[in-house]
């Protein structure tokens, strides 16, 4: 197996990872970044085919699991109860309680407080230059996860601070003040589920909290709170960078967003564009269960393996011409939102929220334009602006 270094704090190298993933993906089916030291898959078919193999999952084998430190004890307890690091059948029963609130009418029964909610926050766009994450991308989605949840209008700066805290645990770059700013924010949050836990069973609303407390979901009250806290941070993430990151390929190649977003077909498929050519989410790593050989590697119980979800979105085996930029391109299956059973539960949410709200972005904004050369805030493997600024 061919060793490739590339160091994943390099700035030039978080700017764009994009000709280190075709470096690996031309090595073979796996590669050894010596960085993580680990093998790792940057073709299309070894990710899906690893992200389905049930032989590889999140949740590290007891013969490799490691003591927590002390200091990080209850982020990591938070992290156990949450069904993104259990495997079957803590996952499968976590994830069907989950499911039950995320069904396609459910769901789709969102789009028009997406389509007011992106109305009234384009109203309030100033005259000149301005941050569209902070002034849009950024507070749709954790205003619509927050009200699916039933947590009270206003919360959402807390939360995307307690979420942007404890997520920084996953980047490359991670220090012991990035730990205790995680774990304080891990505390705080989890004290706050919990009392919208009690208000709850106290008082039922229509709302997913009240559904997930539920005598018949079975679920206990540590789980309760791990869910919540999962479904709030992983409900906004990933679609604020969705956004940033696909606007600003609109704008930078010359897409004719009238055209892009006439119907709902090409809207769908423009969406589909940007949710492949630049993901927010670039690196999921599993643990292999049992011993196998598989690509041509032995892999030993415990060992792991990194797959890069944008470098298989790359692939030319796939997707033709990959590093172009092409809202007509057939939509397909793509990496971003994984494969098998960690599949994202809210990729159907993501989509509404991009097919609603951009439309309605481009036409009310119709000479939306950068002001100035958007930077990639400096934090491998979660790809997304600092800030994007524009002008409408
Ligand atoms: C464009 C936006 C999004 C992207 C790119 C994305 C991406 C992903 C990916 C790649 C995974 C799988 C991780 C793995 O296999 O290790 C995942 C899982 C998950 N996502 Fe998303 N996500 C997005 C939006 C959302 C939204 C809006 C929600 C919730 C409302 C959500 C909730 C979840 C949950 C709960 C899981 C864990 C599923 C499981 O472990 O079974 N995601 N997401």
């Amino acid at each position: 197996m061919k060793h490739l270094s590339q160091s994943p704090l390099d700035p030039a190298f978080v700017q764009n990872p994009y000709p280190f993933y075709d470096q690996a993906r031309a090595s073979g089916d796996l590669f050894f970044w010596d960085a993580y030291d680990m093998p790792c898959a940057a073709g299309y078919g070894v990710v899906d085919a690893v992200l389905r193999d049930r032989r590889f999952g999140r949740e590290a084998p007891a013969c490799v699991a490691k003591p927590v430190p002390a200091h990080l004890e209850p982020f990591y307890v938070n992290e156990n109860n949450s069904m993104l690091e259990r495997e079957p059948p803590a996952h499968t029963r976590l994830r069907a309680q989950v499911m039950r609130e995320f069904t396609g009418r459910k769901v789709h029964d969102l789009g028009p407080e997406i389509a007011q909610l992106s109305h009234h926050l384009i109203d309030q766009f100033p005259a000149g230059p301005f941050d569209l994450l902070g002034a849009f991308a950024e507070i749709l989605p954790v205003t619509i996860i927050a009200r699916m949840l039933g947590v009270p209008p206003g919360m959402e700066r807390q939360l995307l601070d307690w979420s942007h805290a404890m997520v920084a645990m996953y980047q490359a770059r991670r220090d012991r003040a990035i730990e205790d700013g995680a774990v304080a924010a891990t505390l705080a949050f989890s004290d706050y589920v919990r009392g919208l836990i009690n208000a709850r069973r106290q008082a039922p609303r229509d709302d997913m909290i009240s559904a997930l407390v539920g005598e018949t979901t079975g679920l206990s009250e540590a789980e309760i709170v791990s869910t919540v806290i999962l479904l709030l941070n992983a409900g906004h993430e990933a679609t604020v960078h969705t956004i940033g990151n696909g606007v600003a390929a609109i704008l930078q190649n010359a897409v004719d967003p009238a055209r892009a977003f006439a119907t709902e077909i090409s809207t769908n498929s423009t969406t589909n564009e940007m949710i492949r050519y630049d993901p927010p989410l670039h690196m999921f790593t599993r643990y292999a269960l049992q011993d196998m050989e598989l690509f041509g590697h032995m892999f030993r119980q415990g060992d792991q393996v990194a797959l890069l979800l944008a470098a298989a979105n790359r692939d030319a085996r796939v997707f033709e011409s990959p590093a172009r930029f092409d809202v007509r391109r057939p939509v397909r299956a793509n990496a971003s939102f994984g494969a098998g059973i960690h599949f994202c539960v809210g990729a159907p949410l993501a989509r509404l929220e991009l097919n609603v709200a951009l439309p309605i972005l481009f036409e009310r904004c119709p000479n939306l334009r950068l002001a100035g050369a958007p930077i990639y805030a400096d934090r491998y493997h979660f790809r997304g602006f600092e800030q994007l600024m524009v002008e409408a």
